[in-house]
């Protein structure tokens, strides 16, 4: 069983604690913190899906599988990193910096059409896009892309859309829209935002 006592935390969400993987940097690992593991055992159905159908995995962080730790059932992931070698921020943590610039305008300007590109071409679907759940790695100083860390798949009570193309894409043009949305609500002072959704 591994152990994560002193494993290193790189990042808190409201259910879950991920860690470093214990002798991989290459690979974090989520227990569940606050609820039950039913979600880790969703998210990884979906994945699976995913893998089936051989999708890319240039904007999704990739999934290797449940495995048993000291602090019950955990998920393993592809850590996400900059250029750098950091540990990439959230798309939520950028937004709220004050000093958001030129340079992060240009990158988002090009992040966020080819994220919804992704999503539509490989038919990733999610549940609500939340910008706290996407991190946006540094691939060099100035240009970046961004990945999908959590909420994805489908929590329909019969998801069709998992497997029905047409289905899916409304879907993800959907919660698109609402993802621009929530964004322009939640950094209702963030010109770079305003200038990249053109409002
Ligand atoms: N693959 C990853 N690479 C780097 N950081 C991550 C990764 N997955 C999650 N994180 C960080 O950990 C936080 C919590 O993980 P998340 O999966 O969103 O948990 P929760 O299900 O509780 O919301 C994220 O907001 C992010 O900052
Ligand atoms: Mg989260």
């Amino acid at each position: 069983m591994l152990q994560l006592e002193s494993a290193r935390l790189v990042g808190k969400g409201l259910h879950r604690e991920c860690y470093e993987y214990p002798g991989d940097p290459t690979r974090c690992i989520k227990v569940v913190v606050a609820g039950n593991s039913d979600e880790n055992r969703r998210e990884a159905k979906y994945y699976a899906l995913l893998a089936a159908r051989g999708i890319s995995w240039e904007m999704l962080s990739r999934f290797y599988g449940l495995e048993d730790t000291s602090m019950g059932l955990g998920a393993v992931f592809e850590l996400i990193r900059d250029h750098d070698g950091g540990v990439s921020h959230t798309l939520e943590q950028y937004l709220a910096r004050p000093s958001a610039n030129e340079g992060l305008q240009q990158t988002l300007s090009l992040a966020l059409p080819a994220l919804r590109a992704y999503l539509l071409r490989d038919r990733v679907v999610t549940m609500t896009l939340k910008s706290k759940n996407i991190l946006l790695q540094m691939t060099t100083g100035n240009s970046g892309r961004l990945v999908i860390v959590d909420n994805v798949g489908n929590s329909d009570f019969i998801p069709l859309s998992n497997y029905i193309g047409l289905l899916a894409r409304a879907k993800i043009r959907r919660k698109w829209r609402r993802f621009e949305a929530d964004l322009l609500i939640q950094n209702p002072d963030n010109v770079v935002l305003r200038r990249i959704l053109r409002e």
